[in-house]
């Protein structure tokens, strides 16, 4: 017999286009979706008495949300969302599915809390209105549905896996449209004046944002005047790259990805292997390169058109590229 399915959540993964790093310490970034990759959640009525019961498709793993620790970030998101709705420990079966890569930059850890959030929302509601016609009243307090609200459960879910995060992973996976973010600031959405084109190759080196976040501490710590002002030229080129792509030139934005690469590098950031990549995808007519993320490992992007696209596909693969995604950047309305 087909399982009831009580509610369901998504959201896509995400490139940093310019201004990772600089962002944590108040610099703007800009970010856009991927909707290539998602992560998807489904919850479903589970075992009578196992409580939420969260299953990690992917990583073959079943935690029990009462039994898990405070910091386990897929329990912390359903057990932060049932907060919210004063609800206690329903017996659910969450089950999370994510074809995002994890810990390379692309917003995994973000886009699968954002779908469980979502997901637990939905089936909370839905049991709230059961509570409600029972009771005959509306005690319970209204569910946290509005991007806002899921946004700012998915950030205390982020603070678990980085530390101090800035807040632009979690804005760009709730909202899904590309965002000009200022940490501390409502995340404010750009347009797009014409659709480009980005390859994002990963190197299939596996790198904790947390630990790329707290050396990056430790050398601002150490030289604070030094940082302070790479971060301010780091600002300027989003500054620059922002107006280039409202004024429908992406092409302004190969030599800007090359800046921000460069001084990405001065930050320490980039590894041998991101180098090459980056150099591949320039040499095979790429218009620009940097890496994206939190650096050391994980993906790369570069500016591509669709004439170059697959030669750039293919030098970034032979350079060793473990997978390369093809993406348009386009807001809703382009
Ligand atoms: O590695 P990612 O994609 O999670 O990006 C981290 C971006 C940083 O600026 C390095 C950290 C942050 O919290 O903004």
């Amino acid at each position: 017999m087909a399982s009831m399915i009580l509610g369901v959540g998504r959201a896509p993964g995400k490139v940093i286009l310019f201004g990772e790093h600089a962002v944590v310490y108040g610099r703007p970034a800009l970010a856009v979706p991927v909707t290539q990759v998602q992560a998807e959640a489904v919850v479903e009525p589970g075992e009578i008495g196992a409580g939420l019961t969260i299953v990690a498709a992917d990583l073959g793993e079943t935690i029990a949300v009462r039994a898990a620790p405070a910091d386990h970030p897929l329990a912390a998101a359903a057990r932060l969302t049932l907060v919210k709705f004063g609800l206690s420990d329903p017996d659910w079966r969450v089950t999370v599915h994510s074809t995002i890569p994890i810990a390379s930059g692309m917003g995994s850890g973000a886009a699968v809390s954002a779908a469980i959030v979502r997901a637990v929302v939905e089936a909370g509601s839905w049991k709230l209105d059961c509570l409600r016609s029972k009771r005959g009243s509306s005690p319970a307090p209204p569910p946290p549905c509005s991007p806002a609200d899921v946004s700012a459960l998915v950030y205390e879910v982020e603070q678990l896996h980085h530390g101090t995060p800035s807040g632009i992973d979690n804005t760009v996976v709730v909202y899904g449209q590309p965002v000009y973010f200022v940490r501390g600031q409502p995340p404010q959405m750009f347009h797009i004046g014409l659709p480009f084109t980005l390859a994002i190759a990963d190197t299939g080196i596996h790198s904790p944002t947390k630990v790329a976040v707290g050396d990056v501490r430790r050398a601002w710590e150490g030289e604070p005047l030094r940082f302070e002002l790479l971060f301010d030229r780091v600002a300027a080129v989003v500054e620059a790259a922002r107006s280039a792509i409202a004024a429908g030139q992406p092409e302004r934005l190969g030599p800007l990805m090359d800046e921000n690469h460069a001084l990405l590098q001065e930050i320490s950031v980039s590894s041998p292997e991101l180098d090459a990549l980056v150099a591949a995808a320039r040499g095979a007519g790429a218009l620009g390169a940097k890496l994206s993320g939190g650096g050391r490992g994980g993906n790369m992007i570069a500016l591509v058109t669709e004439a170059t696209a697959p030669q750039v596909a293919d030098a970034l693969r032979a350079a060793g590229a473990v997978n390369v995604i093809v993406s348009t950047v386009r807001t809703s309305d382009t």
